[in-house]
């Protein structure tokens, strides 16, 4: 993966890469960047430019070789857009100029790319914030999934090292702000991997073992229920999900603690290692991608990773259910009624609806055993969701205001963008049941999916302040946005990382 070092300038250039990047606002003139270190690398750029047409619109990228010390090296010339009326610049858009920037080292297979840090007092949040966002980004970007591809030439090239120049003064807090970016990138880019994997070489079992990896490196608690322990404790939505499956459905749940006097957070996710909608089975081509519906477990996974080391002062409590949604004659069938931890019961009417089972579950364990401050899950929970937000927005659903407005703050801070839907209590009789507590698919009055799959997860929730988020569009497939691929985003883990490390703090 990209290295990431800081080095002390005050030009691209200072830091001798093979690749030296020039960001160009619209309508910026390049000489007034760096006139002297351009015009000597690369005379008549200007002329270059102005051939290529390069405005400085934002996604506008030019590379321009020449050769030193019979080496091909590149000036790279990248549009950042127009500047906000206010003078203010999109953070989002910085993001996605660092991703083609990083794209187009991959593609030339650049080793060594330099950068220097843009002003941070044009950009929301301070230098560390900044320079964190840079590292982040440009680490998303190298992330391909690759290990299947036998093709050489079809591998993606990683052995990029980016050299961020900063001011003297600022190297220190530029270095801090370094080592956040790998730990949230790392983490976003693990969650991605296990995400892209085939949905049989990640099942439960293996999938908790990869959690058992996490919690042994970052010195977190870890516990790990079985099927029968599952069942032993009444967890019925859980088991009764997994009895398709010849593989043994796993809970898994791991701890980082940071004092006895703070306030806990727990992090939900649902981890089905493949959903094939079970007897309510999918059609052929909605399977496709369904190797993805454990992105949830992915990223609380990923961002315990991330916090193991950024440590945050708070307690966070991590939760997953894991398990596979399969047919056979052993399956849970339309008609059943199933029993969960906090004794409600819910008819299946639908098995393809599978996650807020095993949700009801695992909400209900983390409330009752830990009595969390504030619970949090992710999702990718409805085909509605993506209907609704496309893959641009992950759904925020919730009736608790400020911890809402935190989750929020969290998503436009970290770059994972979250729009809420209503939940007001008018939804919920579209899940009433006549023969349990209540079922698992809206009635056809109501229609809202996304929404009456929350208020099914809102009965086991009690009164904890609790936020969903249903991230069936965002995790998989996400086009336009440079720093992704095809295939799994990582959604929620920067969001995560940034909720815990700003808990309290505003
Ligand atoms: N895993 C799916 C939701 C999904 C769909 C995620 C598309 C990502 C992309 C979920 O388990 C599901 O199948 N939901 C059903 C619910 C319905 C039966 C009420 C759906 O959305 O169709
Ligand atoms: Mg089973
Ligand atoms: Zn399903």
């Amino acid at each position: 993966m990209l290295k990431t070092n800081v080095i002390a300038g005050t030009s691209s250039f200072d830091a001798g890469a093979q690749a030296t990047v020039i960001l160009l606002e619209q309508g910026q003139a390049i000489e007034s960047v760096d006139a002297q270190n351009i015009d000597q690398s690369l005379k008549g750029i200007k002329l270059l430019l102005a051939q290529d047409k390069f405005e400085g619109k934002v996604g506008q990228l030019a590379a321009f070789p020449f050769v030193k010390d019979e080496q091909v090296n590149y000036i790279m010339v990248a549009g950042l857009g127009k500047v906000g009326k206010d003078g203010n610049r999109d953070i989002e858009k910085y993001r996605r100029t660092l991703g083609s920037i990083i794209k187009l080292c991959q593609k030339h297979k650049i080793a060594s790319v330099a950068l220097l840090a843009p002003n941070s007092s044009q950009y929301p949040g301070d230098l560390a914030y900044l320079i964190q966002q840079t590292v982040i980004t440009a680490r998303m970007a190298s992330y391909a999934f690759d290990a299947y591809r036998t093709d050489v030439d079809r591998k993606v090239f990683k052995n990029i090292e980016l050299r961020l120049v900063v001011a003297q003064e600022s190297l220190e807090q530029a270095q801090k702000a370094v080592v956040y970016g790998v730990a949230v990138s790392d983490g976003v880019n693990a969650a991605r991997h296990w995400i892209d994997l085939p949905p049989s070489a990640l099942w439960p079992e293996s999938f908790a073992n990869e959690a058992r990896e996490i919690a042994k490196s970052g010195g977190l608690k870890i516990t790990v229920f079985d099927e029968k322990q599952a069942e032993e404790m009444g967890m019925g939505g859980l088991v009764g999900v997994s009895r398709g499956s010849d593989r043994d459905c796993q809970l898994v749940v791991m701890e980082y603690h940071y004092s006895d006097d703070a306030q806990t957070l727990a992090f939900v996710g649902k981890g089905i290692t493949f959903d094939s909608g079970g007897l309510s089975l999918k059609p052929p081509s909605s399977m496709e991608t369904m190797k993805e519906d454990m992105s949830g477990a992915a990223a609380v996974f990923a961002s315990m990773q991330a916090l193991a080391t950024l440590k945050p002062e708070v307690n966070v409590i991590c939760i997953a259910p894991l398990s596979e949604n399969l047919p056979s004659g052993k399956a849970t069938k339309p008609g059943d009624i199933l029993k969960f931890y906090n004794g409600k019961t819910a008819e299946v009417l639908n098995t393809d609806a599978e996650g807020r089972l095993v949700l009801a579950d695992a909400l209900s364990y983390v409330i009752k055993q830990y009595k969390p401050d504030a619970v949090i899950d992710l999702a990718t929970l409805t085909g509605a969701c993506a209907y609704a937000l496309g893959p641009f927005y992950s759904a925020l659903l919730s009736q608790h205001e400020s911890f809402s407005d935190s989750v929020k703050q969290a998503g436009s801070r970290s770059g994972d963008h979250v729009w809420a839907l209503p939940l007001d209590d008018d939804y919920s009789q579209a899940i009433k049941s006549d023969v349990a507590d209540i079922k698992n698919i809206g009635n056809r009055k109501i229609l809202a999916g996304t929404i009456t799959a929350a208020h099914f997860l809102k009965n086991f929730v009690g009164d904890t302040p609790w936020v969903h988020l249903d991230i069936a569009g965002t995790a998989f497939d996400v086009p336009g946005r440079s720093y992704y691929r095809n295939g799994a985003t990582g959604a929620g883990v920067r969001l995560l990382v940034d909720l815990a490390m700003n808990w309290g703090k505003s």
